[in-house]
């Protein structure tokens, strides 16, 4: 068992981040890795898999149906055994996904061009998220699938669907829904096309197209025509910018910090967080600049800058949708007031992460107004004290971070799950010069 999986953080207050880190490897690409490996005709292999639960899940899903999959070995190596896109297994019991709303939200468009029935089920939070923004334009295709009265998990996929192919606008930008129907549209007839409200990670078509998928891009729209096959591929996963970020915000926010967080995915559907920074004041360098693997790559030099506030502009929601709790802590940090609007989806993360930020944020006295889509947040300063992360990853983490400002140590509660997205987090950010312990 991993170092944090304890379940308190105490991290004392006023230190610096220095010096040269990698972060784990990105969780979305991680993900699609094994689905796409699994599927895919001969052995892909992985370096740099990020070895957290949620991926870990996905992993043990394609397992229970049927597929080798050697590793991941200390590296990250994984070798997928492909059984070709008509070789999975009905597994032998529900497949539980855990934390992980990305392994649901995509298993089960995939699982619904099975010609076997599956249940998908997770843990608490997961079984609280909304499903029928994937489970409607699925059943528009003839996929047949049941939920909880309220539309949450768990998802009783049932077999032998007859998948046909749509054109469907997305109402909430959402890069799960995207993947979800592309997936099903690999076993569709006919062509399914998805259209985005506004840009979302798009590592499901870059993957694709890595293994020899055909796709169509037509500015917002992306297409698939199913029937097709995947060939093997090799993926080397970049570092999560998603994990960079907690480290970026830091660096800003703490005095005499100078870091460079190497090998970082610099996708532009996920560098948000870089340009919201930027835009209020950060002092952030992007260097040696790369392509692995179909995926743009960088080292990010960030040092300490006094932040401003900023109204966020709304196109950055969606290129930043998981940098939030962390962004919230570097408004908090800055000089004056930074509005942030048009992002109801935080409320439907792994917690909702507005009001649990709102919450936070004030308990260590910052001035914090949550709103239906967003938050007003004052910059000021930051008290010591104790916060609840929820059992979300991203909260606990970002909370850490905010102790680099803080007048007094910051106690942590329920931080266990932020093994789902960033295993080794305590060893990391104490090497970099954060004072974290295990409380
Ligand atoms: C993800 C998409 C995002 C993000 C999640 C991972 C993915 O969700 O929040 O952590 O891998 O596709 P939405 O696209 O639903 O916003």
């Amino acid at each position: 068992m991993s170092s944090n999986s304890k379940s308190t953080f105490i991290v004392d207050s006023r230190n610096n981040l220095s010096g040269t880190i990698r972060v784990p490897g990105d969780k979305s690409i991680s993900h699609r890795s094994i689905m796409l490996g699994s599927l895919a005709e001969g052995i892909t292999e992985v370096s740099g898999f990020l070895q957290g639960e949620d991926n870990l899940a996905t992993l043990n899903a394609f397992r229970a149906m049927g597929v080798k999959i050697d590793g991941p070995d200390t590296e990250g190596h994984v070798r997928i055994h492909g059984v070709g896109i008509n070789g999975l297994k009905k597994p032998h019991n529900d497949l539980d996904l855990g934390n992980s709303g990305t392994s649901m939200r995509l298993l089960a468009g995939l699982l619904s061009g099975q010609k076997f029935a599956s249940i998908l089920t997770g843990d608490k939070s997961l079984n609280s998220r909304p499903m029928r923004r994937v489970t409607d334009p699925l059943a528009k295709m003839g996929s047949v699938i049941d939920t909880t009265e309220s539309g949450t998990p768990p998802l009783s996929i049932h077999s032998n669907n007859k998948l046909n192919g749509i054109d469907f606008e997305m109402k909430v930008a959402s890069a799960q829904v995207k993947s979800c129907l592309l997936l099903a549209g690999l076993y569709a007839s006919g062509e399914t096309c998805v259209t985005e409200p506004a840009p979302t990670r798009d590592h499901t078509e870059r993957m694709l197209e890595g293994f020899g998928y055909p796709i169509k891009r037509e500015g917002s729209k992306v297409c698939v025509i199913g029937g097709g096959s995947l060939q093997a591929s090799k993926i080397n996963v970049p570092g999560d910018i998603s994990s960079a970020a907690f480290f970026m915000v830091g660096a800003s926010i703490a005095l005499n910090s100078d870091i460079t967080l190497e090998n970082v995915g610099i996708n532009p559907t996920r560098t948000g967080v870089i340009n919201i920074l930027k835009a209020m004041g950060a002092n952030i360098n992007i260097k040696n600049e790369r392509l692995a693997g179909g995926e743009p790559v960088a080292d990010i030099r960030v040092q300490s800058a006094q932040l401003q506030g900023i109204d966020i502009p709304e196109e950055q929601v969606p290129l930043a949708i998981d940098e939030f709790p962390a962004l919230f802590i570097a408004a908090a940090c800055a000089q004056g007031k930074t509005v942030l609007s048009g992002a109801k989806e935080l409320r439907v993360k792994e917690s909702d992460r507005i009001q649990v930020m709102a919450d936070g944020l004030q308990a260590l006295g910052v001035n914090a107004i949550p709103t239906e889509d967003g938050m007003i947040i004052h910059g000021g300063k930051i008290q010591g004290g104790k916060v609840d992360s929820h059992g979300d990853h991203r909260i606990a983490m970002s909370f850490a971070m905010s102790a680099l400002r803080a007048e007094d140590s910051i106690t942590i509660d329920d931080c266990e799950n932020v093994n789902t997205s960033f295993p080794g987090f305590v060893d990391i950010a104490r090497k970099a010069g954060l004072a974290v312990r295990l409380g």
